[in-house]
């Protein structure tokens, strides 16, 4: 996969490691079982005074804390203030520390062993800087591409956020640190977002939104944050069938505590607790636009609901016992490293000691190996690319776009920058950028040790864009788009958290289209949260398109090691690529619906998102699920279907490597249900990654378990398998079908 003579000479880029990086933190801790979990956690509670209690399962309030929530400490019983952080990329807000790539280019390599390395790189960081609790995964589904803060999960399939969920999730706890999935549920867009009522049937709610929450639970996630939003009509913060002692998570055997979303309580401490919130942050609050929000598990409200029974003491025990019992179970009783650093204090000023880092070469490594895997390689022409640094010599290269340029770090905290390249998107959901590797220092470091004459052209201007164009033996032009949550920032570039349209920022499209009106080799790099629309993709003077997608702070390193081959991109498209929002069935709702307030958004799509909506509706999009290119070919054969004992079905094929170099190939199986089953035509329910020499090749094998084969069941409340026949899709996208079967 790595030819020789390229990784030396690429090795050499520039990363950004600090000269004081010191290794990852120690992660020695003893595991134990949520039985003697909870056996300690009760022995504790027996001990705590009725304020010790209530403080335990509260917020210091939005100033107070450290960290972005602390809750209150019980000194004389060694109990610190938990210091809850964001955010799912890496720590937020502050420094010494790696700037990861979000969920969405974690799935986009579709490698569970990348999403677990994440995972636990992530783990390490949080550890290191003496985080007790990481704010992530975020598990929301794209339901709408324009969703602002669809790029922190892993889009619209749950599968696929299901797969990604368990690795992150057991990544994170393996060394020690609890991880809180969010946001349940139903929060899929910023819109409304405060109050916004979801109305989702039984069965979508299980097999799409619901899904990735129970592959949570089934890593022994350590909590669920309730989101915002409401849900079929009552918020999910005080949503008794959500979180309640029979609502859907404790029925799935979740074992953690419920945080709120932060201000996301409403009405009386004993509405909330009772319907069965565990934990309310951040405390006291201060809105957004003015206004302080009260908090409503507070010390003053809550002490009084229990106190005159309306909340009984046994269910106050109750949630201490289960904040408690995650912190026992992954030892953080013993030797947890103490919170070194000020979240509220970014910038250096306040009592933090910023210059803890807790980057490493390795973390380094693996977040440019995550975004080199996720860059998905959507055209290459006429062999295109790679760029062969040993034929570089002289050859006239042009790099356009202002999404080549270093973004500006001081521009706050939450990256919404709009002046430079898009790494990530903006809101709690960011990370720090502070060791940022550009494309145009990483792309110009490589290109001038190759002996090639380079020209810039560092704005989105067309007429300075086609000027540097013309004349060029290859033209590299790259482009953005972005979007973020709503919650942090009103607007960047006029998008409020939701994107406004599907169209490339800065007038992308136009200057992709003026550079290849005069250079017949133009090669477009696309830096994007999500979809965006391509109506250049098919000219034939755009002989290469990488869409590289959210990458993190390697971004530049990352991109050179996919244009110059010294990683065989094996990214895949975790959504489709339409040419308009239409095609994905969904819209987002910016219509308030006064007089009542809030909009009512009917699910009314049910189980079709993104390509099974496509494949309903015979809607071909410009490059589909799962889709990528490789600079190799693979082919599949010798689809095999077995049954087993315990009733799942173990399908198994050959992938070979046909082509030249060496290479990863992502087989994914989709399956399709009997038509009595009312599932959508194919459905993803595996995938591997496979890395091949020429020449060489490998039996996969893919076991479909019987949930995987089911359908929920509203009257049963259970997954059941529908009687009939089955058909396995196995190939190399969602449309891309190399081989099938029935069982
Ligand atoms: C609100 C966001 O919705 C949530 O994801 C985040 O963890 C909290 N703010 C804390 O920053």
């Amino acid at each position: 996969m790595r030819p020789l003579g390229l990784i030396c000479f690429l090795a050499a880029i520039a990363t950004g490691v600090a000269q004081n990086d010191v290794s990852d933190a120690s992660a020695s801790f003893t595991l134990r079982s949520w039985n003697e979990a909870f056996a300690l956690a009760n022995a504790t509670v027996a001990q705590l005074k009725l304020d010790e209690k209530i403080g335990l399962v509260t917020g210091v309030g939005q100033f107070s804390s450290r960290c972005v929530g602390n809750v209150n400490p019980v000194a004389r019983l060694g109990i610190p203030g938990f210091c809850l952080n964001d955010g799912p990329a890496g720590v937020r807000p502050t420094k010494g520390v790696t700037g990861f790539p979000p969920g969405i280019a974690a799935a986009a390599t579709f490698s569970r062993r990348l999403m677990r390395a994440r995972g636990v790189a992530l783990g390490e960081e949080f550890r290191g800087k003496g985080i007790n609790m990481h704010l992530g995964p975020a598990l929301d589904l794209m339901r709408n591409p324009k969703a602002g803060r669809g790029w922190e999960s892993f889009g619209p399939d749950p599968y696929l956020t299901g797969e990604a969920a368990f690795e992150t999730i057991t990544g994170i706890q393996s060394v020690g640190v609890m991880a809180c999935a969010k946001h349940y549920i139903a929060n899929n867009q910023e819109h409304w977002r405060y109050g916004l009522i979801a109305e989702v049937d039984d069965r979508t709610m299980h097999e799409m939104y619901h899904y990735p929450f129970l592959r949570a639970i089934e890593a022994n996630v350590s909590s669920v944050m309730c989101a915002y939003n409401q849900f079929n009509g009552t918020s999910s913060c005080h949503n008794a069938a959500l979180i309640g002692p029979n609502g859907l998570l404790r029925k799935d055997g979740f074992q953690g505590y419920i945080v709120s979303d932060w201000g996301a309580t409403h009405d009386s401490a004993a509405d909330n607790a009772n319907a069965g919130l565990d934990m309310e942050m951040p405390g006291d609050y201060i809105l957004i636009g003015g206004g302080t929000f009260n908090s409503f598990l507070g010390l003053g409200s809550l002490r009084s609901d229990v106190n005159s029974g309306k909340v009984p003491s046994s269910r106050l025990d109750q949630m201490v016992t289960r904040v408690l019992a995650p912190w026992y179970r992954l030892g953080q009783d013993s030797g947890y490293p103490p919170v070194n650093f000020d979240a509220q204090h970014s910038d250096g000023s306040g009592p933090n000691n910023l210059d803890v880092s807790v980057r490493s070469v390795a973390h380094t490594a693996l977040a440019r190996e995550i975004a080199a895997n996720s860059a998905v390689l959507l055209k290459n022409e006429a062999d295109a690319l790679p760029l062969k640094s040993a034929g570089m010599s002289g050859k006239r290269v042009a790099i356009i776009g202002k999404d080549a340029l270093m973004l500006n770090l001081n521009c706050g905290d939450s990256n919404e920058c709009d002046d430079g390249t898009m790494t990530i998107g903006w809101g709690s959901g960011s990370n720090s950028l502070e060791f940022t590797v550009p494309p145009i220092t990483a792309l110009n470091e490589t290109l001038e040790a190759a002996g090639a004459v380079v020209t810039t052209s560092l704005s989105n201007d067309k007429t300075a864009g086609a000027k540097a164009a013309k004349g060029q033996d290859v033209a590299i032009v790259l482009v953005n788009a972005m979007s973020g949550e709503l919650g942090f920032y009103q607007s960047v570039n006029g998008n409020q958290g939701d994107r406004n349209d599907l169209e490339l920022w800065f007038a992308g499209s136009d200057l992709v289209k003026a550079v290849a009106a005069v250079c017949s080799n133009t090669i477009v790099v696309v830096h994007s949260i999500g979809p965006v629309n391509m109506p250049w993709s098919t000219n034939e003077n755009v002989t290469a398109i990488m869409f590289a997608g959210a990458p993190g702070e390697q971004t530049g390193p990352a991109l050179v090691d996919v244009l110059f081959g010294a990683v065989n991109p094996s990214g895949r498209l975790p959504y489709s690529i339409a040419d308009d929002e239409k095609s994905y069935g969904t819209t987002i709702v910016t219509d308030p619906g006064f007089p009542l307030g809030f909009p009512v958004i009917n699910y009314t799509e049910r189980l079709l998102l993104d390509h099974r909506y496509m494949d309903v509706h015979a809607i071909t999009p410009r490059f589909e699920y799962g889709f990528g290119l490789s600079y190799t070919t693979f082919e599949y054969t010798g689809l095999s279907i077995t049954s087993s004992a315990t009733n799942s079905q173990v399908v198994s094929f050959t992938v070979k490597n046909t082509g030249a170099v060496a290479g990863t190939e992502k087989p994914q199986l989709y399956l399709g249900y009997p038509p009595s089953a009312g599932e959508p035509p194919k459905v993803l329910r595996g995938f591997d990654e496979v890395q091949l020499a020429p020449g060489a090749s490998q039996r996969v094998v893919m076991t479909l378990e019987s949930r995987e084969m089911s359908v929920w069941d509203t009257p049963s409340q259970s997954f059941i398998r529908p009687p009939g026949a089955f058909t396995v899709f196995v190939g190399a996208s969602s449309r891309d079908i190399r081989l099938t079967g029935t069982f």
